[in-house]
């Protein structure tokens, strides 16, 4: 069997499918997770290695001859993930881990949101760990938005944030982490956006329209630096609108696995 490529958070949203890729692409897989694998998996030639990044345990083990790691986990929280990139780093160089690659945020460094400042501060501790390394900032997920709506339409008035969204899809993303991870480590690529910039009041109008709905749309407008931050677009970049399943399509995928 090959040397497994070890994907923390391959549990969540993105971390799916980029173990999906890599088992696409024939490679064995090592998922980290805080959980013992679900009972309803399908055999695959995925491996499970149960460990936590914040508490430091079950790190070490998951690493054990996995000589590149794809870095998906987020406690979505950025002190948080900054302790966690620490300890992750400081098993890898243990490890003698030869490629980590991380996912991180488009704007991480314009945005003063402070989740943006843990992938920002991230980024740095990855970049002068010794660590050979690749980082990919992507766009918001096309779920991320959605998330959002999906509380916020529970509203009598559905509030959306008053700024843009350049949503990608996951799936996408996971592809090109795979790709990365395949690869040789080459340090900060180009961004990942998707492939429209939109209000997010117009996204949630085709979100409501999408389930049959319709209501009022009110934009929420915040004051301060970080809500400047993204109503200038720092989190967007247009110039890499690589991204190709738009916010629509997303939408209608979903509903039809929901049938
Ligand atoms: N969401 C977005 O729009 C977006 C956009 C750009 C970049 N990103 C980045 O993409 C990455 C993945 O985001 P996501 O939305 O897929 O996250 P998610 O769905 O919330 O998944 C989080 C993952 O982190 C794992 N995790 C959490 N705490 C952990 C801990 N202490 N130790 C080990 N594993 C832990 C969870 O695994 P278990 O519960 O199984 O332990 C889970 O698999 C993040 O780095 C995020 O910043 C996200």
């Amino acid at each position: 069997m090959d040397e497994p490529i070890l994907v923390t958070g391959g549990t969540g949203t993105l971390g799916r499918f980029v173990v999906a890729r890599l088992l696409d692409a024939g490679r064995t897989v090592r998922v980290l997770s805080r959980h013992a694998p679900p009972s309803d998996t399908a055999p695959d030639t995925r491996q499970w290695a149960v460990g936590d990044l914040e508490a430091g345990t079950g790190v070490a083990e998951a690493l054990r001859g996995a000589g590149t790691v794809v870095h998906c986990a987020t406690a979505s929280n950025g002190k948080k993930d900054v302790a966690a990139m620490a300890k992750l780093l400081a098993a890898a160089k243990e490890a003698g881990t030869r490629h980590l690659v991380y996912i991180s945020i488009v704007g991480c460094d314009q945005v003063p949101f402070s989740y943006f400042k843990g992938k920002e501060a991230s980024e740095r501790l990855l970049e002068e760990s010794g660590v050979p390394y690749t980082i990919l900032r992507a766009t918001q997920f096309h779920d991320f938005v959605r998330a959002i709506f999906d509380g916020t339409s529970k509203l009598p008035l559905m509030l959306a944030p008053g700024f843009r969204y350049q949503t990608i899809s996951a799936a996408e993303v996971a592809g090109r982490l795979a790709e990365l991870a395949i690869g040789a480590p080459a340090g900060r690529v180009a961004d990942m956006g998707g492939p429209e910039v939109r209000e997010a009041t117009e996204m949630a109008r085709v979100y409501l329209r999408a389930q049959g709905r319709s209501k009022k749309v009110v934009a929420l407008r915040l004051p301060g630096k970080t809500f400047r931050a993204f109503r200038d677009g720092g989190h967007l970049t247009a110039s890499h609108a690589v991204g190709k399943g738009t916010f629509e399509d997303y939408l209608a995928e979903k509903a039809t696995a929901a049938r």
